[in-house]
């Protein structure tokens, strides 16, 4: 949620801040803007995207080596030039962009009215620039002190980058809750909100960690201490990232790269935990805490968004193999309801980013209540990937359209195999099923390809429901998670409203809404309550819905009521959500594409969302 990018060395600024942004818009688009020194400060921000900002700088004094650039998702102010980062000091001096919330900021604003100071924006951030200039001119304070003792007056979330006309040497950035990565070059730094502008430039970073203030400057010094002045030592790391895993390698969006790539990155997150010519499953990051999980009082899942139906389907697959009791919370509503967590629990954390605010509050609210916390994500080097005791990253690489896929089956593979380890370990599910399920598992790579050949068939669905105001998504068992996931996509990027539901629910009340514009989505693969879900087709088509159903290929029942099929290879049901969720993908895409959406940057969304 909103990028942040900087620069300092020897080069000129503009051209790494504008391809920093571009990396990073998937954070946030309302609007882009850079600030750029040479003597004098320039600052040039627009409403829009960072192509908007190119333009709107055309022309422009962009000279300068020591620069910043953000791309903005809108939380204190409408999306327009005015409230557009960098914001400005009153003196014009200091210069800031920021992400996260302020949120003592009425106060603070108040405050700093009284001593005289004036706002342009409607922005928690400027009141942030205008207090660092209030201590500074008070103080007679070089900028990073400055920063030092506005961020202790500061109450919320923020990762932040100032910068001083009066000393251009030299950026200062502060964390609290908001990821901030710095990049060491050759005679440069950079500092990013996440690692992808960096990998072009270096490998090697420093991820701050929260109550962090960085100096780094231009003749190669880098300092970091904690905002009460304790000096830190840096720990670089090397990064793991690749350019072209960042680019859409031909594809038109990067929704649809991903959805390809899944294959790929399903067998990647199985490689070197699980070998099915040998018969085993092992999931290293369980080796430190087996015992601990095996024993739990109950696994405790958190999680947002599409990452909160992978712990749905965590549910089943955990409660059926390793008769582990399973609970899954929304992260948000853990994390403010006083729930009962102890020592006897794990807090299982699932996000893709790594530095979901909402999961990253509930990890903090459960790790003081003494739970183990497990987290299962895929960007490294993230939050999540370190505040958690325990851990397993899913490997799929990069996700940078906005609605999630890859990453859903990544941690759909990874829970699987956990639950089956599990399962085997405690006795509860007998050796030749869990034989099964490993050589089962080992062909859902094959069977996802197989799936993805069948994508023309899914077009033309999607040309016959694109119009549709609403969608209704059913599913049981195993594929009512994969149910919400398909009505989250329909929604988030086609912006029909579209609910999910167990199927068995409709009749409670769904089943009114039902007409013959309505599409009903039916995923019909399961084995078990197979006649029920017939009949629920069958009420469906009796009230005129359009039936899309998602069955196992070779079925002859549902394949005559529907209105549409289409066909996924048999598997072993609790593997089944690995499948039936890709047909859904592709729909939602080629539908969003239809209405003329912009598939990888949904209205009102970002990628990474880092205030609660
Ligand atoms: O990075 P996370 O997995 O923690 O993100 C959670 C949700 O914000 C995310 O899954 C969101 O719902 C996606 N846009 C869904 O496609």
């Amino acid at each position: 949620m909103c990028g942040i990018v900087a620069y300092i060395g020897k080069k000129q600024a503009y051209p790494i801040l504008i391809n920093g942004l571009k990396r990073l818009e998937y954070r946030g688009y309302d609007s882009a803007g850079i600030a750029i020194q040479n003597g004098t400060l320039n600052v040039y921000k627009c409403k829009g995207k960072v192509n908007d900002l190119i333009k709107h700088a055309q022309s422009k004094n962009l000279e300068g080596t020591i620069g910043m650039g953000h791309t903005r998702w809108a939380t204190h102010g409408k999306p327009d030039d005015i409230n557009a980062h960098p914001h400005q000091s009153g003196n014009g001096r200091l210069v800031i962009i920021h992400n996260g919330i302020i949120e003592n900021y009425a106060v603070l604003k108040e405050t700093l009215i009284k001593a005289g100071h004036t706002f342009t924006s409607q922005t928690d951030t400027e009141v942030l620039i205008h207090l660092i200039e209030e201590l500074q001119s008070q103080g007679n304070l070089p900028v990073e002190e400055a920063v030092r003792a506005a961020l202790a007056k500061v109450v919320g979330a923020y990762a932040i980058v100032v910068m001083d006309r009066e000393d251009p040497n030299k950026l200062v950035a502060a964390r609290k809750a908001s990821p901030l990565v710095l990049g060491i070059g050759q005679d440069e730094f950079h500092i990013a909100s996440d690692a992808t502008p960096l990998v072009e430039h270096t490998n090697n970073v420093v991820y701050l960690n929260d109550g962090e203030i960085a100096v780094v400057t231009r003749d190669g010094e880098m300092q970091i201490k904690t905002i009460d002045n304790k000096v830190q030592t840096p720990f670089i790391q090397e990064l793991d990232l690749k350019i072209e895993e960042m680019e859409k390698g031909g594809y038109e969006h990067f929704m649809l790269k991903e959805i390809y790539e899944q294959p790929k990155t399903i067998a990647e997150c199985m490689r070197g935990r699980l070998n099915a010519g040998e018969g085993w499953i092992r999931v290293g990051g369980l080796a430190t805490c087996m015992e601990r999980i095996s024993n739990a009082d109950r696994l405790i899942i958190a999680a947002c968004g599409t990452s909160w139906h992978a712990g749905l389907v965590a549910e089943y697959l955990f409660e059926e193999l390793a008769r582990i009791p399973v609970e899954v919370e929304y992260a948000s509503e853990l994390r403010y309801r006083n729930p009962i967590i102890g020592k006897k629990d794990v807090v299982i954390a699932i996000s893709q980013s790594g530095e979901t605010a909402d999961t990253l509050s509930a990890l903090e609210l459960a790790k003081d209540k003494g739970a183990l916390l497990y987290g299962i994500v895929n960007s490294v080097g993230s939050s999540i990937a370190r505040i958690t005791d325990a851990g397993s990253y899913i490997h799929v690489g990069p996700e940078i359209g906005v609605a999630s896929t890859k990453a859903f089956t990544g941690q759909v593979t990874l829970l699987s195999m956990m639950a089956i380890h599990l399962g085997y370990r405690k006795g509860t599910i007998p050796k030749t099923y869990y034989q099964t399920l490993v050589e089962e598992m080992e062909n859902i790579p094959n069977k996802v390809a197989k799936i993805l050949e069948s994508s023309k068939k899914i077009e033309y669905i999607a040309s016959e429901i694109k119009d549709a105001n609403n969608a209704l998504f059913l599913g049981r068992g195993y594929n009512f998670p994969i149910a919400l996931e398909g009505a989250l996509k329909l929604k988030e990027i086609s912006y029909i409203h579209a609910e999910g539901y167990p199927a068995a629910e409709m009749k409670h009340g769904p089943i009114a809404l039902i007409d013959e514009n309505m599409p009903v989505i039916v995923i019909a693969t399961n084995k078990s309550a197979y006649e029920k879900i017939v009949s629920n087709i069958q009420e469906v088509k009796a009230r005129k819905g359009v039936v899309i159903a998602i069955v196992t290929e070779g079925e002859s029942v549902i394949s005559k009521i529907a209105d549409y099929t289409i066909e996924i290879p048999d598997t072993e049901e609790p593997l089944t959500p690995l499948l039936s969720v890709i047909p859904l993908q592709i729909l939602s895409y080629h539908v969003a594409l239809m209405r003329g959406c912009n598939v990888d940057q949904p209205r009102n969304l970002a990628k990474s969302v880092t205030v609660e």
